[in-house]
Formats: structure tokens, C-alpha cells, sequence
């Protein structure tokens, strides 16, 4: 099972904590996007650090995502991360959001395969690492998968990732299965499954369907459940209780790792927003929280939910 990069969530910071308290659930986790910037990788630093191996030390391994389509800049940061360590690096075509979309970035670049075509015939000679990909199905239209695969088909890829959503659809509906199945039949390469993997019984359809892809990858489920993986197995856990651990030890992490009291208290909601459903309290008691103003309010108030 491999950690799905998103942005805000899947840095570090959890990935250490995850790590630490349910090792071995995830073989590697895809990092957030690190956004190519013209001529200048100095704005980058910071996504940098998350995936420096030096920092990553008790982490889970990583690999890195890039997003963007400059080809010069693509080469240049590829090397950047395999002369750090890393021997695959992730080329997001699958992003959503309208102002990245807008520049022909993450699915913004679904509908013109020529532009997928250009970036990976220059930048692949010239990358160092290995390459997969992780996509959607299409900006506006699922049959623009077809056209993509076939290209993915003739260039060395370690992978490609499939989140069976349009673009345009954002999160709404649901993961179109069917057209899945048709790159489950028509892609040569090892085919990762993504997308709204929530419960170990939401696996097994997965994995009962598609039983020769390589591997299913997740997201907001991890924080839904935390410790969902670890029912797959049968494993009787008291999944609450462990929920709640997870949440202290984060809770931890955040309070330690940032700046100002107004850090502590944004990125604690962030998590939050997802993890409430995980530690057996209402959606009112979720949100009375989230309304906190104060670090000292938010943390009595969590505190209170994970002891009861
Ligand atoms: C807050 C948030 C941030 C995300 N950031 C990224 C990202 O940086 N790169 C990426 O490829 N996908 C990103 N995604 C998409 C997820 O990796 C994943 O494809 C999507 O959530 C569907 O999988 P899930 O249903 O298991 O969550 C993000 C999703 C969310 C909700």
C-alpha cells in the first residue's frame, strides 16, 4: 500500500508519526507536489527539506512528486533529487485545481497529449531517476485516458497511478470504475489503483476486481481511519484507541515542530477537519472544536476527546 502525496498532510511531520506508531503499512509514500518554477528552484526549499533523506530518517520512504511541464526545469530538479538520493522521482498529471489546470498543469494537460508527449521526449533522455506517473482519467472528458495511455505506452515508466476521476469533477461522484478497467487492459505498465480506499472492505473490491494491479494507493482514508490498513489482515485492534494515539502523538509533533501558537492552532484544524471521524466523537463535538480561537482552548478540548 503506498501513502498518496497531499499537500499540507502527507509531509513529514505525519509521515514520521504514521511511521512510527503503525510501521510497514505503507512501502513508500508519493511526496506533495513540488511545483517547478521558472529558471529558479530557489522557492522550493522547503518542499525540498520534506523529502531530504537526512530529514526522513524514521520516516517512511518517499518519493518525490514534481509538478509542472517546463522540461528544463523538470531535468533540473529530477537530478536535484537523485544526486540527494532519490532513484525515481512522481510527474503529477492529475491535479485538479483550476489555477494549476489553467496552465496546462496536473489534468490541465489530459486534453493535449502532444504536450505530453513533448515533455516526456526531452526530459526523459536527460532525467537521472526513474519516472512513474500519477493521473486522472481526464480534465473534461474520460476518453482523453485512452489517448494518454497509449502514450505513456512507448516511454520507460517505473509506473502510473490512476485516480478514476475527471478533473473537473474534483472529489464529486464516485471513482469511475469502468474506465479503470480499460487501462487495467491497455497499459503496459505496472498499474497502481487511487482513489476513495476508505475501509479494508473498499480494498478488497479493489483488489478483488484488479487483481493484477501492482499495488492501490491512499488518501483521505488514512485519516478518516488511521489504523483501516491495519483491519485488512483480520487483526483484531480496538481501532478508536488506536485512532487516538495517533492523533496525541501528532498532536505532539505540530505543537514541537511549529513557529507560533497561530501555526500550531491552523494546521492542527487541518488535520482535524479529516481525523474527527476516527476518535468517536459527533460532528458537533468536531466542529465546536474547530471553532477554537486560542492554542490553549483546541488543546483541552482534544485533550478531553482523547482521554474519555
Ligand atoms: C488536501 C489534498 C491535497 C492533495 N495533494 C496532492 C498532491 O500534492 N499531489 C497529488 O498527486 N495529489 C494530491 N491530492 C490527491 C490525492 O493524492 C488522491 O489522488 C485523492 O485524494 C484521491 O485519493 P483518496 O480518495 O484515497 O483520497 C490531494 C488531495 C487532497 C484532498
Amino acid at each position: 500500500m503506498i501513502l498518496a502525496p497531499m499537500q499540507g498532510l502527507t509531509e513529514l511531520l505525519f509521515r514520521r508519526v504514521y511511521e512510527r506508531l503503525f510501521p510497514g503499512v505503507f512501502s513508500y509514500a508519493i511526496s506533495p507536489f513540488i511545483s517547478l518554477t521558472k529558471g529558479n528552484l530557489r522557492h522550493a526549499t522547503e518542499k525540498i527539506d520534506d523529502v531530504l533523506p537526512e530529514n526522513n530518517v524514521g520516516s517512511m520512504s518517499v518519493v518525490p512528486q514534481i509538478l509542472g511541464n517546463e522540461p528544463e526545469e523538470f531535468i533540473a530538479l529530477g537530478n536535484r533529487l537523485y544526486d540527494v538520493g532519490y532513484e525515481e522521482v512522481n510527474w503529477n498529471i492529475g491535479c485538479p485545481m483550476r489555477r494549476i489546470t489553467a496552465k496546462h498543469r496536473g489534468s490541465g494537460i489530459l486534453p493535449y497529449p502532444d504536450e505530453i508527449k513533448r515533455t516526456l521526449d526531452v526530459v526523459l533522455p536527460m532525467l537521472k531517476p526513474a519516472l512513474s506517473v500519477k493521473m486522472r482519467i481526464g480534465l473534461k472528458d474520460a476518453s482523453e485516458m485512452l489517448t494518454v495511455v497509449d502514450i505513456l505506452n512507448q516511454y520507460p515508466l517505473k509506473n502510473v497511478t490512476i485516480h478514476p476521476r475527471l478533473g473537473r469533477q474534483q472529489y464529486a461522484g464516485i471513482p469511475d470504475l469502468d474506465t479503470f478497467n480499460v487501462a487495467y487492459n491497455t497499459i503496459h505498465h505496472p498499474l497502481i489503483y487511487n482513489g476513495d480506499i476508505n475501509t479494508s472492505k473498499d480494498y478488497e473490491i479493489i483488489v478483488t476486481r484488479f487483481p493484477n494491479i501492482a499495488d492501490v494507493m491512499v488518501g483521505r482514508g488514512i485519516f478518516y481511519n488511521p489504523c483501516f490498513p491495519l483491519l485488512i489482515n483480520g487483526k483484531e485492534i480496538n481501532v478508536v484507541e488506536e485512532n487516538k494515539r495517533l492523533l496525541r502523538d501528532l498532536l505532539n509533533e505540530i505543537y514541537g515542530a511549529m513557529p507560533t501558537n497561530e501555526a500550531r492552532i491552523r494546521k492542527t484544524k487541518e488535520y482535524w477537519s479529516l481525523m474527527w471521524r476516527g476518535v468517536g466523537v459527533t460532528e458537533l463535538q468536531a466542529k465546536d472544536i474547530l471553532r477554537s480561537t486560542t492554542i490553549e482552548q483546541i488543546q483541552s478540548k482534544l485533550e478531553h476527546v482523547i482521554s474519555q
